[in-house]
């Protein structure tokens, strides 16, 4: 058990270490939006700010939720990247009935649904967004986003979402503001 443990290490660890800094210990148990609408999250959403995420290098960066018949969401992201214009689409649900907070949001049938927890959100015009993973309990793989209704936020607002962040033990230090400058005229 021990030596494969140790086989196994370095293969899971490597790919997420490139995207991502791991932290030791489980996944935080931050406290999340009580009595979470997601009816009212719906429709459009900016990418503010966000942490260090590998796969997402573009800029204008942004989420339109829609609600579907089932009660799951419609999940349409894009990004411009060199010039061009891209979306991926994927569903969210909610994974925990006693915690409508916590979403999952899945972007293939192949692929699992990863955690999408609302931490706080006014619905109208910031939500505080965290996702993480636990590796074998040892450690854990997390991002987190703040997201606008509007392409800017006041600096209170970011600042506000930040200390919420590190209020519930998520180390916020790496957090990189996104580009969402130039994006309503031509790409
Ligand atoms: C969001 O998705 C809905 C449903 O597909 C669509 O009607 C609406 O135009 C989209 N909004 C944006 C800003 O893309």
């Amino acid at each position: 058990m021990q030596t494969s443990l140790v086989l196994i290490f370095p293969l899971l660890v490597l790919p997420l270490v490139n995207a991502q800094v791991p932290h030791w210990g489980p996944c935080p148990e931050p406290a999340t939006q009580p009595a979470f609408s997601l009816k009212k999250f719906m429709g459009r959403w900016f990418e503010i700010a966000k942490l260090p995420a590998q796969f997402e290098k573009g800029r204008c960066i942004e989420t339109n939720f829609t609600l579907k018949m089932d009660g799951t969401a419609r999940v349409v992201s894009s990004e411009i990247l060199k010039g061009e214009l891209r979306s991926i689409e994927g569903t969210a649900v909610v994974e925990d009935l006693k915690n409508p907070a916590k979403l999952g949001i899945s972007y293939s049938y192949v692929l699992p649904y990863s955690p999408y927890w609302i931490l706080s959100t006014d619905y109208e015009t910031s939500a505080v967004v965290y996702s993480c993973t636990d590796v074998l309990r040892l450690f854990h793989v997390d991002f987190a986003w703040i997201l606008g209704r509007t392409r800017s936020l006041p600096a209170a607002t970011i600042n506000h979402a930040k200390e919420l962040f590190a209020n519930n033990n998520i180390d916020v230090s790496r957090m990189i503001a996104s580009r969402q400058q130039g994006c309503d005229k031509d790409l």
